[in-house]
């Protein structure tokens, strides 16, 4: 019989780990056994917690979804961006190296500046320039120093029909005004977390997760790029409302946080590991809607 591979996910809940739930039913999966937990019940920064729940269940693969995610709040909040995306992230590594499990964790676009003139490799310098990916960058730097057997997968824009994202602010917002102002100078790739997730299942179909060594870093996005502007527009269309949504400079909207002026990630080097294919911004979105839908009826 298959050995039977124990999975934690952490930060079960949110947008992705949502999907990941939805997604572990298939069949494919059956050799799996997933643990799914939010802070309610493992908090990521308890070093205690976190190493007697991984011997106790003997976890071999961390899947990490758990972050500190408002980009804007992080700039008055630091702290606590940096215990869960920094110090928690190395408590998961840390354990992982002691139960020698492999730690699959998720990282962000946001590790750049934004200067670059095309899509940014796993090689590229980073240079964040916001609290939220200082904090997420020095997660990926705690991964690296811990000596975790593992893999980073850098994504960007993620929105999902669970918990709260810029395309569901952006219906509410249709349904409300007759127009809105959406800045039109920041160019990066919405993804899908659905889409994230399956790439994350068919990840862990083809690994043998107990011969891989070190700790590799991944960009997955989905395919193409547009301008918030040109989302919040397809967002407006394909959901047929009737709002007008007007191009603005990052300089008419004033914010707490900068935000990198282009982020596309180059997929490259994950399509070739592991054959995937991967779907269009544009076309994501339109099953994301139809999802949406049916989770409201
Ligand atoms: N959202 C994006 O646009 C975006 C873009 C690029 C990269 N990413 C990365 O992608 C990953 C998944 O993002 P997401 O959008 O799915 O995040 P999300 O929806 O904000 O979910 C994160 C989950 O982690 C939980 N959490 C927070 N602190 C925790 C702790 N100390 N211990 C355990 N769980 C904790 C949250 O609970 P509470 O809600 O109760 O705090 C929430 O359920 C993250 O690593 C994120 O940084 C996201």
């Amino acid at each position: 019989m298959a050995e039977i591979l124990t999975v934690l996910v952490t930060g079960c809940k949110g947008q992705l780990g949502s999907e990941l739930r939805r997604l572990a039913k298939d069949p494919r999966c059956s050799f799996c056994r997933f643990l799914f937990v939010d802070v309610d019940i493992l908090d990521i920064c308890n070093r205690a917690d976190v190493q007697n729940y991984m011997k106790l269940h003997k976890v071999d693969l961390v899947v990490n979804c758990a972050a500190y995610t408002a980009v804007e709040k992080a700039e008055s909040n630091r702290e606590l961006a940096f215990a869960v995306n920094a110090d928690g992230v190395g408590v998961l590594a840390e354990s992982c190296v002691e139960c020698d499990a492999f730690m699959l964790h998720i990282s962000t676009d946001y590790v750049f500046d934004g200067t670059a003139l095309e899509p940014y490799k796993e090689t590229d310098t980073v240079n964040p320039i916001g609290v939220y990916g200082l904090s997420k960058r020095a997660g990926e730097q705690a991964m690296l120093d811990k000596g975790v057997r593992g893999m980073v997968i850098r994504t960007a824009w993620l929105y999902s029909a669970f918990g709260n994202n810029f395309v569901k602010t952006m219906l509410k917002l249709g349904q409300e005004r007759q127009e809105v102002m959406v800045v039109a100078d920041q160019h990066g790739t919405p993804t899908w977390a659905a889409d994230l997730a399956g790439a994350i299942i068919e990840i862990i179909l083809q690994t043998d997760f107990s011969k891989r060594q070190g700790c590799e870093i991944y960009h997955y996005t989905n395919e193409g790029e547009c301008t918030w502007f040109e989302f919040a527009s397809a967002i407006m269309q394909l959901s047929g409302r009737n709002c007008k949504v007007q191009p603005i400079s990052t300089s008419e909207y004033p914010t707490s946080c900068r935000r990198p002026a282009y982020s596309v990630l180059d997929k490259s080097k994950i399509k070739q590991a592991f054959g995937l294919r991967i779907p269009e911004w544009d076309d994501s979105l339109r099953k994301m809607l139809e999802d949406l839908k049916q989770q409201e009826h």
